[in-house]
Parts: structure tokens; C-alpha cells; sequence
């Protein structure tokens, strides 16, 4: 049995982010992994992903664009299992640096599974560790199935990321059930690589917790680019057979049957929390299956054990778990960290277009009966996004018209995941609408498109 300050459960974004603050503190930390390093983000989910949809824009830019663009291309062969391979390495570079992370830190890596134990105790193996300090939760989640409906992950005809993630070759059709940012993403990358693909979404439209016209844009482009979208949809039963699925959907007031190679299911994650010892070491989950934790501290019902990422509550983003990690590593070394803003946490989707967003979605300000004015820009109007040939998207300010809040900011923009920070530092700082447009903006960057759609919030665009 070993002794630590602090013993983190979980080597994801969340808890090796967390362990590496503890460390810098002066806790003497371990991470339990029974994995590899890095968690889904890193080795079956953000990363490899992100290889992936490169590749799947590579494609798109040869065979749709190179022409426009002055080069003359012939023989192009996507081959999927090529990309597949690349990606696994850059998952793998990601996966070493995490541990490389751990040794520069002094960390201990227990390998095995952790279950948590009565005060503040975790057992790996035969082995029982103490926490003089705290334990920290950060299990993560994974995939699952509609069981209901006959759809079990077979990891052959019915697949879930996990597997999709390792394929030698892209199926002739796929249908994918989901159209959050999993099943978006992926749609995006197989249809690159030549798949079939059916994008099936429960709710009224594809990227659902999206802004209304940014689910508009990506579902256009989708059907431009040969997909089939069917929105407000919803799987009636599946036959699963060995070479193919077959689904009964119902959609627009008829059913019909969809036929692929391959279901993909992304129809949201589960969190893991079974046998872990939670009951017995007094951790408490919520209704739906989350561990309870006091939002201004993140300790579980459990003293002294502390939950952080996606088992601890949506959303459930890579990047909210590290934050919370630094948190939760700062509280425990006595500090008095900021309280993380969870109303200002960016959500992203990397399709092509990407999707990248802020605060509230125009419909919710709607709801809430806010006094708002939009902004808009479109990035047709945008010198770089012409130069660069892309120009399908837009960046959406909604400003609160008394005092110039940003209340929420939407952006379809090829590459919105670098720009929508600009307004999550400014959202951070409580800046005004008028305050991001005081500052110069580069010329010509599709980051001008932000100052503008500011400027158009106030009744004062200058390019449209
Ligand atoms: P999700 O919850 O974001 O989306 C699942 C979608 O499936 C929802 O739109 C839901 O309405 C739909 N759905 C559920 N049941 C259905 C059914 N029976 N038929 C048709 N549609 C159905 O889950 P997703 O995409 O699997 O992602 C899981 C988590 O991982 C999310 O919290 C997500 O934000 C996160 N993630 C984030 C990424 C990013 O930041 N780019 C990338 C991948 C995942």
C-alpha cells in the first residue's frame, strides 16, 4: 500500500490534466489508468478524429476545388485505411505525451482499474492506496446502443466510434444514427472517403444544440455534397444481418427503409460508473446517472473524493474536464481558484464547415423573452473567405440591446474552432459587443467577419 496527497481516477483530458496541477502544487499524485494515457479524447475520440476530417478535407479540397484553384488533378484514390493509420499515430504521439507529462511531473501511474474504497482509499490490483488529501473522479464515458430497437453494438454491422475509428476501409454506405457532433463529424469524413451516407437525426435538425441557422447551413452542405439528411427522424426497428442493416425510419410522415453496410451509432455516450465502489464508499449519482457533486466545489457526496469531466455532468467536452481538473487540483492544494464559468464553456464541431458556438443559441434567448439584437455576417462578404474559396458560413452576435452583452455567438466558418475564442476571452471578461469591435481586426482574415457581425448588432456594418 502507498501513500499520496492525491490519487485522480481516470488518465483523460480530465484527470491527467488534473494530476499535472496537483503536481506543479506540490501533492505528491498518482493516476490510475487502465488504459493508455489520454483517454477517449486523445486515442479513440478529439484526436484521431481531427486526422481524420483533415484528411476528409484534403479529399473535398482535390476533387471539388483544385480545379477553381489553378491545378490540374488526376488518379485521386482516397483510401481510408491510409488516413485511418496516420490518424492512429497521431493519437499515439498524443497518448506518449501524456505520459511523457506524467514522468516531467513526478506522477505515479498505477496501471490497472481503480475502484474506490471507504475513506478516501482506491484499490488497483491486490493493492489498496490512501489519499491523505482526496480522491479525484474523472472516469469518463463511452458509447452506447439503442438496445430498445434491436441496436446492440456488434462492433461489425452496428459500430460505434470505438470501431469506426479503426476501419481498413471506408463501407460503400453507412448509416449513422445521431447527427450531434459525433454523428456530424463522421458523416463528414466517410462521405469524403466515398461511403453512402444516411445522417439520421431524432430531433427537428441535425447539430441540435446548435443555433437554428448554423444546423442550416451544415445540413445544405451535407445534401450538396451527395448525403442524405433526414432530420426529426426516428428508427422504428433494425434488422442486423452479416453483411448489412437494414432500418425502418420514419420521417416527414412516411417510413422507409434504409439499407447499409454499416450502422454508426452516435446517439450519445454513458458514463462509467458501475462497479467502482461509488454506492459503497458513499459517492451518490443523480437521476440520470451522473455522480452528484456540489457545483461550487465538485466533491461528491463522499468527503473528500472530488468528481471532474464527463462523469461529473454535461457537457461532456474535453476541455470543460481539464478545467475542471486545474480546479479541482487548485481547491485541493488550499488555493482559492475562479469559479468555472459553465455557461462559457465553447462547444465545437469539426465537420467542414466547422460549427463553433458560445453562450445562448438565438431560440433560447427567444425563450428566456431577452431584449437582444443579431449581428450577422456572411462569409460571402469576407475578403479571405472569397480568397480562400470558403465562403459557406457565417458569424452570428447576439447582443443585449440595453447593455451590450454578448449573449451568445455562432459560427459556420471552415475554421470557426480557432475563431470563436475571440468571443469566449471577451465573454470571460464581460466585454462588450462594442468592446470586440474597438479592437483592430487583421485585414483580410475571416476574423473580420466577427468585428463586423459586432458592428451589425448595432445597426453599423460596413460591408454588407
Ligand atoms: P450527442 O448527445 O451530442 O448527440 C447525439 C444525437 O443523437 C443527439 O442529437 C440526439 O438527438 C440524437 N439521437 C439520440 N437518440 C436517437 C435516435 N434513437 N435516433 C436518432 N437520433 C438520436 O452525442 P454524441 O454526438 O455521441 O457525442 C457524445 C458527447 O461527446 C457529447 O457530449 C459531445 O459533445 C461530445 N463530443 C464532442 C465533440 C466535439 O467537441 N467536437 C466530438 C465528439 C463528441
Amino acid at each position: 500500500m502507498a501513500t499520496f496527497d492525491v490519487i485522480v481516477i481516470g488518465g483523460g483530458p480530465a484527470g491527467y490534466v488534473c494530476a499535472i496541477r496537483a503536481a506543479q502544487l506540490g501533492l505528491a499524485t498518482a493516476v490510475v489508468e487502465k488504459d493508455k494515457l489520454g483517454g477517449v479524447c486523445v486515442n479513440i475520440g478529439c484526436i484521431p478524429t481531427k486526422a481524420l476530417l483533415h484528411s476528409a478535407y484534403a479529399v473535398n479540397l482535390i476533387t471539388h476545388d483544385a480545379k477553381a484553384l489553378g491545378i490540374e488533378v488526376s488518379g485521386v484514390k482516397a483510401d481510408y485505411g491510409v488516413a485511418m493509420k496516420r490518424s492512429r499515430q497521431v493519437a499515439e504521439q498524443n497518448s506518449k505525451g501524456a505520459e511523457f507529462l506524467m514522468k516531467k511531473n513526478k506522477i505515479t501511474v498505477l496501471r490497472g482499474t481503480g475502484i474506490l474504497q471507504p475513506g478516501k482509499k482506491v484499490k488497483v490490483g491486490p493493492d489498496i492506496h490512501e489519499a491523505k488529501k482526496a480522491v479525484v473522479i474523472a472516469t469518463g464515458s463511452r458509447v452506447k446502443g439503442i438496445p430498445q430497437i434491436g441496436l446492440e453494438i456488434n462492433k461489425t454491422t452496428v459500430i460505434s466510434s470505438d470501431e469506426a475509428l479503426f476501419l481498413e476501409k471506408a463501407p460503400a454506405s453507412i448509416a449513422i444514427i445521431g447527427a450531434g457532433a459525433v454523428g456530424s463529424e463522421f458523416a463528414d469524413i466517410f462521405n469524403a472517403f466515398g461511403s453512402k451516407v444516411t445522417l439520421i437525426e431524432a430531433l427537428p435538425r441535425i447539430l441540435p444544440i446548435e443555433d437554428a441557422e448554423a444546423s442550416d447551413v451544415i445540413a445544405k452542405s451535407y445534401r450538396k455534397r451527395g448525403m442524405t439528411v433526414l432530420a426529426g427522424a426516428k428508427v422504428l426497428k433494425a434488422a442486423v444481418g452479416a453483411a448489412e442493416v437494414t432500418l425502418d425510419v420514419e420521417s416527414g410522415g412516411k417510413t422507409e427503409k434504409v439499407t447499409a453496410e454499416k450502422v454508426l451509432m452516435a446517439a450519445g455516450r454513458a458514463v462509467n460508473t458501475e462497479e467502482m465502489g461509488f454506492k459503497e464508499s458513499g459517492v451518490q449519482l443523480t437521476d440520470r446517472g451522473f455522480v452528484k457533486v456540489n457545483l461550487a466545489t465538485l466533491e461528491t457526496t463522499a468527503p473528500g473524493v472530488y468528481c471532474i469531466g464527463d462523469v461529473a455532468g454535461p457537457p461532456m467536452l474535453a476541455h470543460k474536464g481539464s478545467r475542471e481538473g486545474v480546479f479541482v487540483a487548485e481547491l485541493i492544494a488550499g488555493h482559492k481558484p475562479h469559479a468555472i464559468k459553465y455557461d462559457n464553456v465553447p462547444s465545437v464541431t469539426y465537420c467542414h464547415p466547422e460549427v463553433a458556438s458560445i453562450g445562448l443559441t438565438e431560440e433560447q434567448c427567444k425563450e428566456k423573452k431577452l431584449d437582444y439584437q443579431v449581428g450577422k455576417f456572411p462569409l460571402t462578404a469576407n475578403g479571405r473567405a472569397r480568397a480562400s474559396l470558403e465562403t459557406d458560413g457565417f458569424v452570428k452576435v447576439i447582443r443585449d440591446k440595453k447593455y451590450g452583452e454578448i449573449l451568445g455567438a455562432h459560427i459556420v466558418a471552415s475554421h470557426a474552432s480557432e475563431m470563436i475564442h475571440e468571443l469566449v476571452v471577451a465573454r470571460e471578461n464581460e466585454y462588450t459587443v462594442e468592446e470586440v469591435d474597438l479592437a483592430i481586426h487583421a485585414h483580410p482574415t475571416l476574423s473580420e467577419a466577427i468585428a463586423e457581425a459586432c458592428l451589425d448588432s448595432m445597426g453599423r456594418v460596413l460591408h454588407t
